[in-house]
């Protein structure tokens, strides 16, 4: 999600630097980036000069010294809120008093991350769609204390890169999550109960309800660590057994099998094609 915000801000025609734990992570974004940026200029969407541009501004950040002169930080790390409320804590002596702190968190309560940094006024959750090149929506999610100038300022940012905001209250997981990953989740508890294969079940959401994707193949695209953390959001966060996380996904999760990204999740992406895993 990070090189995806990354590329839409270069784009957009602002310097962008990328923080991660390793530089192989950044080495790696940059390749996703000018992939991602190729398929536009062959679609005719940008030209090769505006490709160029956007990844002359990308730069890598190895310490949080490199944010000091950023007007807005966008989060976008693991969703574990431990992981984000130890990296508000830490990059905020280094930010300008009046920069923005954005999280991308699909899930997890602003006002809650807010509060473990030095200006919840300035803070807001930011969630971009997943990939966001090509996803028209940012959601946009104020805290208890986000105040109104910090609000007009990430929205009018956010609508300058060509998308649309919808906002939403501070609930778990937002609008969008909180309608789809409980479809999901479903999707697994469909496939653990043996109602239908991994196949049939997908077919039957792309064919039966027009989805563009099945519902197995969308987890494994999100990552099933990621599914997982926002069933979990959901289930302690509204503490109803509707949104209990299925024991088939913990159990993919404990495995290490996250989908795309560890090449195995309900499908198998080693081969030449994906191979549906049950
Ligand atoms: N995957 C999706 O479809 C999707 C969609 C919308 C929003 N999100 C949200 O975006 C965020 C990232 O999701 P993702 O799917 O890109 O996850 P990911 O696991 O693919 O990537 C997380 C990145 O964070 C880095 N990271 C972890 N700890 C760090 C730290 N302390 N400092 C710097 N970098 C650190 C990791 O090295 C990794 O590169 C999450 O909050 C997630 O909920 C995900």
């Amino acid at each position: 999600m990070g090189s995806g915000i990354a590329h839409v801000v270069a784009l957009g025609g602002h310097d962008v630097v990328i923080n991660d734990l390793a530089k192989e992570r950044f080495d790696t974004a940059i390749q996703n980036i000018d992939k991602n940026l190729t398929r536009q200029v062959a679609s005719g969407k940008i030209t090769d000069e505006d490709r160029e541009k956007a990844l002359a501004r990308i730069t890598f950040g190895e310490t949080y010294e490199s944010l000091a002169d950023a007007d807005l930080v966008v989060e976008a790390a693991t969703e574990d809120e431990a992981v984000k409320r130890k990296i508000f804590v830490a990059i905020c002596p280094f930010l300008k008093p009046d920069a923005i702190v954005a999280t991308n968190t699909s899930s997890i309560s602003i006002t809650r991350l807010a509060a473990t940094t030095d200006r919840p006024e300035r803070f807001i959750g930011m969630h971009f769609m997943n990939p966001v090149p090509v996803m028209e929506l940012v959601e946009m999610i104020r805290g208890i204390a986000t105040d109104d100038v910090t609000f007009t300022r990430a929205k009018d940012f956010v609508e300058s890169l060509g998308k649309t905001t919808a906002v939403s209250e501070d609930f778990p997981a937002f609008m969008v999550n909180r309608i789809l990953l409980p479809m999901i989740n479903e999707a697994v508890y469909t496939l653990y109960e043996g109602v239908g294969s991994v196949d049939a079940i997908d077919t039957a959401m792309r064919l039966g309800a027009h989805h563009p994707m099945g519902p197995l193949q969308l987890a494994d695209f999100i990552g099933l660590d990621t599914c997982l953390s926002i069933m979990q959001v959901l289930y302690e966060g509204l503490a109803d057994s509707k949104y209990r996380p299925c024991p088939l996904l913990v159990k993919y999760v404990e495995a290490g099998w996250l989908g795309r990204k560890s090449k195995r999740g309900f499908y198998d992406y080693r081969g030449e094609s994906p191979m549906p895993t049950r």
